[in-house]
């Protein structure tokens, strides 16, 4: 399979900002709203006023020298005024409006909760490292490209990056927020209804801005309490032959340098972690999560995606193959 070919995303999901599913993009959402509204009235309003002048003009077929009279001069001062009188009103209204929809977005707007998720996300060169807080050091999650959350909670962000500037923008839930490199930032998320969302890197950063993609994965609360103790646990033992060759292959080749897989001595920090990888509808932050591809991709990430820091892996078609039955039995 060539890179490229077949669905490109592993999930059929596409972004709207005009089908909100947070507290912040249902803010969004009703000033965009409201502005179309507004400015489609005044747009029919002018085009009214235009016609009518047009018609009154030619209907009317006075010679251009006549002085118009003191009524007439009046009712059209009065006119020029109403309309600039509209005109700033609608303006202020429209001020005030983003105004309060500001204020519920930023981080006083975010609903109380009493043990908000905390969450760090950092921004890499180009995919998200994903890290599921806890006081308990043993039951930190860290993962990748795939951020689930649970429906009807408010999530505290801590936005990094460890490279150069990125995006986050999930239009379902809010808007955009930079990460800046040595300038972690705070923000929240507040899901209200279930359902896989795209959230597109939303700042130039470099060759393959277009293939960083988070998947955001919104559940119910037992559902999400389903995956975070799953996600907890270390790395299955493979079970069949094939996924056992590729685990050895892994544990011998380099991938232990960049990647690591919980409950094996992979440790490495650089790549994204490996230790649920299975269960990721995507990987490399762009494609469908399928054996065939992985191999494709361990082969020579390269000709998945220009400019990627991960170099080709020199093994063998069975070699690849193992090694991607391997970590797609990461589940
Ligand atoms: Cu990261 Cu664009």
């Amino acid at each position: 399979m060539k890179p490229g070919s077949g669905p490109p995303w592993g999930i059929t999901a596409f972004h709207s900002a005009l089908d909100p599913a947070g507290t912040q993009a249902v803010h969004t959402a009703s000033l965009w709203w409201l502005f179309f509204w507004v400015c489609t009235a005044v747009f029919v309003a002018v085009l009214f006023a235009i016609g009518l002048a047009l018609i009154r003009g030619r209907s009317r077929n006075t010679p251009p020298d006549r002085k118009p009279d003191e009524a007439s001069e009046h009712r059209r001062t009065l006119a020029v005024l109403g309309a600039i009188g509209a005109t700033v009103a609608i303006l202020f209204g429209l001020l005030i409006a983003d105004f309060l929809v500001g204020r519920g977005i930023d981080s006083t707007g975010a609903p109380p909760d009493a043990q908000p998720l905390a969450i760090d996300l950092t921004g890499h060169q180009w995919w998200w490292e994903i890290r599921y807080r806890d006081p308990i050091p043993a039951n930190l999650v860290r993962t990748a490209n795939e951020i689930h959350l649970p429906v009807g909670r408010t999530v505290r962000l801590t936005l990094d990056s460890v490279d150069v500037i990125h995006s986050l923008w999930i239009p379902n839930l809010s808007g955009k927020r930079d990460l800046v490199p040595g300038h972690p930032v705070e923000t929240w998320l507040h899901p209200d209804r279930e359902g896989i969302f795209r959230g597109p890197c939303a700042e130039f950063c470099g060759l393959q801005h277009a293939n960083m993609t988070l998947v955001v994965v919104v559940e119910s609360q037992a559902a999400f309490d389903a995956w975070l103790a799953n996600a907890r646990r270390p790395a299955v033992e493979p079970t069949d032959a094939l996924a056992r060759q590729g685990r050895d292959l892994f544990l011998a080749r380099t991938c232990v340098l960049c990647h690591a897989i919980s409950g094996t001595p992979a440790f490495g920090a650089v790549g994204p972690d490996l230790t649920h990888f299975g269960g990721r509808a995507m990987f490399g932050a762009a494609f469908a999560n399928t054996p065939d591809r992985l191999a494709e991709w361990i082969a020579d990430p390269a000709q998945f995606k220009p400019g990627v820091l991960m170099p080709a892996t020199p093994l063998d078609e069975d070699e690849r193959r193992a090694l991607a039955a391997y970590l797609e039995s990461l589940k």
